[in-house]
């Protein structure tokens, strides 16, 4: 992760959010590679999703009437229980402080709560287990609190009780700062689809089953942002909301779990670093919910839900707003109210886990026929930040001019770089290191009958193309 962290950095990936400032905790700023890679990223979802007939868009506002978060459960219900330290004031997350404790100090806790049940016989994963199915029931948890110790202090015995803690964001609206203009940053893109279900069904007049996808940011106040950017407080979603007849939910859902883990391995991830987590524990509006897990280096991570959520959230709207979110079936004259499958990614979480599977290192031959280390960022050319860089051999007899016209030929169509400065296997490795695909290179055959070679990335091969053919060939790669 560090290397990985530290090449964004240095090659304009990601840079940490006000750096000269000492950074924001949980907030991050996509440079110019970076934004590249994004946007490359939720184009290729949004085409996904809207290239068809079934599916419409929508950009919601970011600020929704307070109501929203009633209705759909957030005021009530998106907590997490808190503890504090009160010898040294820190906050840490109830599952999360328990999850950090050593397997020693679990084993320990569990004794002294029940001496008889854990004389020292069990095995070291029935101990965890154990303990695991334990610090899920509510009167255990206050009691392991209290027997364990602050990370930071090393205090025992020193956590207030745990305390629910919203994890949305709030602001006020208007000149007037009090309770009464109350609004949220909202922390799902969902609910902006919701409440615009009639909006969008008649103004497009789709019939069931047809979903809306929307890309956007969302913010959540986490408690423990870690892992880069893999839990931010402020983040973006790509979510798509499938309205579907009640009773074909359970089919429309095997539907979209099969067409979302497509998507990741077509993108060029391996199938064998995404797997299916199945929740045994739902959400308050869930029927079924699955996650598209990628294998991160600090372990398996959620990229991706798939959700079965019955009619909870048009029904809550209905009873909150007081107005009909029923859908007319035209065709049997009835009325009801829709079940909604959810596919709901995150952009700059999916950013991570392309990013990390797309890192490399291996062994590359010089020029000089030797060996060297190189850095590389496999992305598939859809998402790669440059498509294609152009590379005069040597910055005179003509060659530095083809390669400026060429470069602004297929700047038209694609974002390309030229460079001149040192090497060309120098200016193959900046290439690399940021994952362009193919480096068109002009050389003294080019002189005599316009043509380049094109190096591939992955292969390292070569090949002579006309320049007259070195859009076609690029529109060919990016299958665009
Ligand atoms: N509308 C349903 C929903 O929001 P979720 O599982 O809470 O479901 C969906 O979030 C996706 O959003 C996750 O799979 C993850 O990719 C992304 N996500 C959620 N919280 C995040 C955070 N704090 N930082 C980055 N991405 C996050």
């Amino acid at each position: 992760m560090d290397k990985i962290v530290s090449l964004a950095k240095r090659r304009g990936f990601v840079f940490q959010s006000s750096e000269i400032y000492g950074g924001l905790n949980g907030c991050w700023d996509y440079g110019p590679m970076g934004v590249e890679l994004l946007n490359n990223l939720k184009q290729a979802w949004w085409r996904s999703m809207t290239l068809r007939d079934d599916i419409e868009g929508v950009d919601a506002s970011i600020l929704m009437h307070p109501r929203v978060w009633e209705a759909s459960g957030h005021v009530a219900n998106f907590t997490d229980p808190m503890v504090d330290c009160k010898q040294c004031k820190s906050r840490y997350r109830v599952d999360v402080l328990l999850e950090e404790l050593s397997l020693k100090k679990k084993k320990e806790i569990l004794r002294e709560l029940e001496p008889t049940t854990f004389a020292g016989q069990l095995q070291d994963q029935k101990v965890l287990d154990e303990f695991e199915a334990r610090a899920l029931l509510d009167d255990i948890v206050p009691k392991m609190i209290q027997l364990a110790s602050c990370p930071n202090c090393g205090s025992k015995g020193t956590f207030t009780e745990a305390r629910q803690f919203n994890l949305m964001f709030k602001t006020s609206m208007g000149p007037v700062e009090d309770t009464n203009n109350v609004v949220y940053l909202r922390p799902e893109t969902a609910q902006g689809i919701f409440v615009n279900f009639l909006n969008i069904q008649s103004a497009s007049r789709q019939k069931l089953p047809f979903g809306v996808a929307q890309i956007g940011k969302a913010f959540r106040n986490e408690i423990n942002t870690k892992n880069f950017l893999f839990r931010t407080r402020e983040f973006e979603q790509m979510e798509m909301q499938y309205f579907v007849k009640p009773g074909e939910e359970d089919k429309w859902f095997e539907y979209w779990r099969a067409e979302r883990l497509k998507w990741f391995v077509e993108l060029g991830m391996k199938p064998g670093k995404l797997q299916w987590h199945k929740h045994e524990k739902l959400a308050h509006y869930a029927k079924a919910a699955f996650d598209i897990e990628f294998q991160f280096p600090f372990g398996w991570g959620e990229i991706e839900g798939i959700h079965s959520r019955t009619d909870f959230d048009l029904s809550r709207h209905e009873e909150y707003s007081g107005k009909s979110m029923k859908y007319f079936d035209d065709q049997t004259k009835e009325k009801f109210t829709p079940f909604v499958i959810e596919t709901s990614a995150g952009a700059s979480r999916s950013f991570m886990a392309f990013l990390v599977a797309a890192y490399d290192e291996e062994s590359a031959p010089t020029a000089e026929g030797g060996e060297e280390m190189r850095t590389v960022l496999h992305f598939h050319p859809r998402l790669a930040p440059i498509k294609a860089a152009i590379l005069p051999l040597v910055n005179r007899d003509g060659m530095d001019e083809i390669a400026h016209t060429m470069t602004a030929d297929l700047q038209k169509y694609f974002r390309v770089f030229y460079d001149d400065s040192g090497a060309v296997g120098r200016r193959y490795r900046r290439q690399d290191e940021i994952g362009t695909p193919f480096c068109f290179t002009i050389d003294s055959q080019t002189l005599h009958d316009q043509s380049v070679t094109v190096r591939e990335r992955d292969s390292m091969n070569q090949e002579r193309i006309a320049i007259s053919a070195a859009r076609n060939y690029l529109m060919d790669k990016l299958g665009s």
